[in-house]
């Protein structure tokens, strides 16, 4: 095509298109907020927009023609576009500017007095048990509430019409899990069984996984209510398994966390001999405190914290471990006891009664987690 051919279509082109480009530009000058900029690119770029069409029609032009018109109904389309977003930002920084003036804050206005809430005593406990013993390598390992008598009795070597269930008054569940009866945990330590269970099935199936060092914090059942006994309460269980563990360990592990929990580095531990049907040796572990006066640590009068032993080569057994090749110890520690202990809270009942004005005087802040960095 030459020249003053190619200058006529485009200045037809540009005649045709200037009412387009007039209504266009009278459009997003009649535009006041970023509403009105929406509805305005709709109107001009979207499916069935002005200039959309413009382009849409283009197809139809001849081959010849079709190049030059189309370059110029482009541009019109790329200065439409340009000027939108020239607007749009015009448009948000008004809007921006506009809530900023508004929305003043008044930083100098007191803050509402919206009570804090507090960590429980039983929580915290818990806590701070987990944080001692995590420091030591253990993990932490729940378990259900509801338990079947098996991995609450049986597998720990208290056998039926053993005098530890009587003793423990348990709650039985109208209820079975597979055939055998389910029953509400009366301690903590079904989650020995279960580990080890998982833990022999997992050795089975090819490589020795890494010795149990477990830390179960969790609620426990009993048929039993007076001052210092609540039909639910609270325990932690320890467990620690391997090929060479031994007593030593198990002295070394709970004398470091009776005096990291006391906060007393030289508290007084003492191991004394006792029987629980999960443990061979067992053993009661006491500290010393006065009597008298209530203070841990001082004094020459000896307490009762918690029990714990090597574990029963029985117990080992009935989860498939083989207690030629392995052992180690457990234990088990009444979490109302030792925080009573510890707070001077003279009532068992007080923990379950939620009232808040004794949560407000011996909770903690949710800020202050426990932690070994500052001391416990
Ligand atoms: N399960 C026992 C109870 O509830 C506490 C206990 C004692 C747990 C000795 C242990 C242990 O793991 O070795 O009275």
């Amino acid at each position: 095509m030459c020249a003053p051919e190619r200058a006529a279509i485009e200045s037809d082109e540009q005649a045709y298109l200037e009412p387009f480009a007039i209504q266009a530009f009278a459009a997003l000058d009649a535009v006041r907020d970023l509403k009105g900029l929406d509805a305005c690119r709709v109107e001009l770029l979207g499916k069935s927009g002005i200039v959309t069409r413009l382009l849409k029609d283009a197809g139809t032009l001849t081959v010849a023609e079709r190049p030059i018109r189309a370059a110029l109904r482009n541009r019109l389309k790329e200065k439409v576009t340009a000027e939108l977003e020239v607007l749009r930002a015009r448009l948000e920084e008004a809007a921006l500017t506009a809530r900023l003036s508004a929305e003043r804050l008044d930083i100098s206005a007191p803050t509402r007095p919206e009570p804090a809430g507090m960590i429980h005593p039983i929580s915290r406990t818990m806590e701070e048990i987990v944080a001692i013993f995590g420091a030591m390598g253990f993990a932490l390992k729940e378990g259900p509430d509801i338990e079947d008598d098996w991995t609450n009795f049986g597998a720990l070597n208290i056998p039926a019409h053993h005098p530890a269930r009587a003793m423990m008054d348990t709650f039985y569940l109208n209820a079975s899990i597979g055939n055998r009866p389910a029953v509400l945990r009366t301690h903590t330590s079904p989650v020995q069984i279960r580990t080890m269970l998982a833990w022999a099935k997992a050795q089975a199936s090819g490589t020795e996984p890494a010795p149990i060092r477990i830390i179960v914090p969790g609620r426990t059942f009993r048929a039993d209510h007076d001052a210092t006994h609540s039909p639910m309460f609270h325990q932690t269980e320890g467990l620690v398994i391997g090929r060479d563990i031994t007593l030593a360990h198990l002295k070394g592990c709970l004398i470091d966390f009776l005096r990291a929990f006391f906060n007393e580095p030289d508290l007084p531990v003492r191991f004394r001999a006792s029987y629980f049907p999960f443990t061979e040796p067992s053993m009661e572990v006491d500290i010393g405190w006065s009597r008298k006066t209530g203070e841990i640590g001082q004094g020459s009068d000896w307490l009762e914290i918690l029990g714990s032993g090597m574990v029963h080569p029985n117990v080992l057994a009935n989860c498939g471990i083989d207690p030629r090749n392995f052992q180690g110890f457990a234990f088990g520690v009444g979490i109302e006891r030792i925080t009573m202990l510890k707070y001077g809270i003279p009532d068992l009942r007080l923990f379950y009664e939620s009232d808040v004005r004794w949560l407000r005087h011996y909770g903690f802040s949710p800020l202050a987690q426990a932690n070994l960095h500052e001391g416990i």
